[in-house]
């Protein structure tokens, strides 16, 4: 599968005679799997039309602040633009346009989108060789660079000018495949399966009441979050939660106890290469479930058996081939030997500690406080930081540790 399916692309166009060649881009990148909105400078409308970027991107084309409508004049909102998209691709980058990103000079749509854009940013300058090796336009390439700017290189030949040398914009073809390369790059678990069990787990009691707890999901989620944006497929296997998990791009399977989460997981397990136990399951549930309402009684109740769950993480290590394990144990005393033991006894690759003793940790906050403990044994302490963050950090350490 080609790493631009399903991925937004945001294409700003500015005006070169490169742009002649856009429309071709965008079928290229549409015929991955992308998804392509445009955005233009008014200049580059000269070159190429807003009609035919509309057709072969199938979405509204902009290239101004507002746009009249027949009754009103609708705002064009750069920053929903800008955080659309999960690659800005500026193709062609003239020296104007160039100029303008380095220096943030909004004077147009596509520099406030860029200047609004969260996301990693491609440019394929465009122009003619004595400008683009001009001192002053190197200048502003360097610090887009030093700012984080992917900058493509040019082509030599024939340009515009009757001139020929380096600065033609990269023919489309070319451009796609160094865009699928860097995102290659920066999706270090493309074609992973990461599986994830998130959330606290429910026992029925009786119809209406349960054993539970107050984990909210969210470490998880943002586990699922991150591994999605690293590239890989991710299947989340979450319990009862108050999150919204509308706009998340993994597949998402709702349980309800240990025992759904069992079998959702060993469902997903094989064909996972990375898993991470971040549910708190149940230790225990009622041997038997009550049919109806338990009445009330003015006696001590004893009738609710409980029995053990199965420990999911602990089969998992169990069976494991290749998957690389990750466990985690939320302890309130003796923390690191516990986890310790834990990472052992499961069979795990790998254990993050919470402790409760932490302000900054558990159950039901936004942040967390997190001990990564290696195979070797090896413990990585780090500050307390959101539960987002939390999951950058324990992905940088799996992606050091596992090949
Ligand atoms: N876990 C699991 N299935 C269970 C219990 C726990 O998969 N039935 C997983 C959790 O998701 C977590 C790890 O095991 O990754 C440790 O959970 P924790 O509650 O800290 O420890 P327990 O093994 O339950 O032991 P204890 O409650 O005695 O600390």
């Amino acid at each position: 599968m080609s790493l631009l399916a399903g991925k937004k692309i945001l294409l700003g166009i500015s005006g070169g005679i490169a742009a002649y060649k856009t429309p071709l881009l965008v079928r290229l990148l549409i015929k991955q799997g992308a998804t392509v909105r445009v955005v233009m400078t008014p200049a580059a409308t000269d070159f190429v039309t807003p009609l035919t970027l509309s057709v072969v991107s199938q979405n509204e084309v902009l290239s101004t602040f507002t746009s009249p409508a027949t009754d009103h004049e609708v705002w064009n909102d750069h920053v929903e633009l800008g955080s659309w998209g999960d690659v800005f691709l500026i193709a062609p980058a003239t020296a104007n346009t160039l100029s303008a990103m380095a220096h943030a000079k909004c004077n147009n749509l596509l520099i406030a989108t860029y200047l609004s854009a969260r996301c990693p940013v491609l440019i394929a300058p465009a122009m003619d060789l004595d400008m683009y090796a001009h001192p002053a336009n190197q200048k502003n390439m360097a610090s887009l660079q030093e700012q984080g700017v992917e900058v493509l290189p040019v082509a030599s030949g024939p340009l515009a000018s009757g001139l020929s040398g380096a600065g033609r914009m990269l023919e489309p073809e070319e451009i796609v495949d160094r865009l699928q390369k860097f995102l290659r790059q920066s999706a270090p678990l493309h074609g992973q399966k990461v599986l994830i069990t998130a959330g606290p787990t429910y026992e029925a009691i009786d119809p209406v009441r349960f054993i539970g707890n107050h984990s909210s999901g969210r470490m998880g989620v943002a586990l699922a979050q991150h591994a999605q944006r690293l590239g890989a497929q991710v299947t989340l296997v979450i319990g009862p939660n108050q999150l919204d998990l509308s706009d998340l791009a993994v597949e998402v399977i709702p349980v309800v106890s240990a025992q759904d989460m069992h079998q959702a997981v060993m469902k997903h397990f094989d064909a996972a290469q990375i898993v991470i136990a971040a549910a708190a399951v149940a230790d225990y549930t009622p041997k038997h479930t009550f049919d109806q309402k338990i009445k009330k009684s003015a006696q001590a109740m004893t009738n609710v058996e409980l029995v053990p769950t199965v420990d999911i993480l602990a089969e998992m290590g169990a069976q494991k081939k290749n998957q690389f394990l990750v466990g985690f144990a939320l302890e309130t005393t003796d923390e690191l030997a516990h986890a310790q033991q834990k990472r052992k006894a499961k069979n795990l690759d790998a254990i993050v500690l919470n402790s409760l003793q932490d302000a900054e940790a558990g159950f039901g906050l936004k942040t967390n406080k997190i001990t990564y403990i290696d195979k070797k044994g090896n413990s990585t302490a780090f500050s307390a930081k959101t539960k987002e963050e939390v999951a950058e950090d324990i992905f940088a350490q799996i992606l050091k540790h596992h090949a």
